[in-house]
């Protein structure tokens, strides 16, 4: 059985149907990528996943757990665990109280420190306000703060998006970074190139239903795939 099953997933808003049955897996291990075009439902799905939004059909097993329509702080807690779009760090609390801010109970002994050895810039800047740090500061924060609550699933909602090339690098090491260390990813970018050159895996979403799968240095090669996504 996968880390992550979703099968005939759909979801909206309102009238809006943005996801028009969506079925795709993440195993042990593996970074899966989602790519396609604004408005293709990447998000609603990494947010109906994390239990933000309630799909209106279909079904979601995570780690060996039926988690369809659950609410989102059992989501997490459970480990699945997103960093969204836009990164939303809060402003006014310093980089220490975001990293703390979604911990339940008790940090484990040396979690904290893992997170500044792996971000030295944020140890540096433990009593900063996150809202004055640079973009890719605010990313690392998000990412670090999404690892203080123990993922089984870390779930990346555009990571690069608004980041100089030289942070885009940046970014693209952490996320393999966090693989090597055994932490599966479902990753969601605008940078659908380098999103598959870190990827075992990869869904094209188009207009809510998937159109395309396949193991993502497949996809690379595909001239169809080559014009649409990645020119
Ligand atoms: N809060 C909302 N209210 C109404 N419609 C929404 C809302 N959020 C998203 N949508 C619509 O749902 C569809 C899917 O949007 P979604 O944000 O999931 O796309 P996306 O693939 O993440 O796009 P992008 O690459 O631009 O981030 C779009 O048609 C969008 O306009
Ligand atoms: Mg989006």
């Amino acid at each position: 059985m996968a880390l992550l099953e979703v099968h005939d997933l759909h979801a909206g808003y309102g009238a809006i149907r943005a996801l028009r049955g969506v079925s795709f897996q993440v195993e042990q291990g593996q970074v899966v990528s989602l790519i396609g075009a604004n408005g293709a439902g990447k998000s609603t799905t990494l947010n109906t996943l994390s239990g933000l939004i309630r799909p209106t059909r279909g079904r979601v097993a995570f780690d060996g757990a039926e988690i369809t329509g659950w609410r989102a702080d059992r989501v997490v807690k459970r480990g699945l665990v997103q960093v969204p779009e836009g990164r939303q760090v809060i402003a006014p609390m310093t980089v220490y109280e975001n990293l703390m801010v979604g911990v339940d109970g008790a940090v484990e002994p040396g979690a904290l420190d893992n997170i500044f050895a792996r971000f030295p810039r944020l140890n540096e800047r433990r009593e900063q306000k996150a809202g004055s740090l640079s973009g890719g500061e605010q990313q690392m924060l998000a990412v670090g703060r999404a690892l203080m609550m123990k993922p089984r699933l870390l779930m990346l909602d555009e990571p690069s998006m608004g980041l100089a090339p030289i942070l885009v690098n940046e970014v693209f090491r952490i996320i393999a970074d966090i693989k090597a260390h055994g932490i599966p990813i479902l990753l969601v970018e605008q940078n659908a190139r380098k999103a598959l050159a870190i990827s075992d895996y990869a869904y094209v979403l188009d207009r809510g239903q998937i159109v395309r799968e396949g193991p993502a240095a497949d996809l690379r090669r595909d001239p169809a795939i080559i014009a649409a996504y990645l020119g």
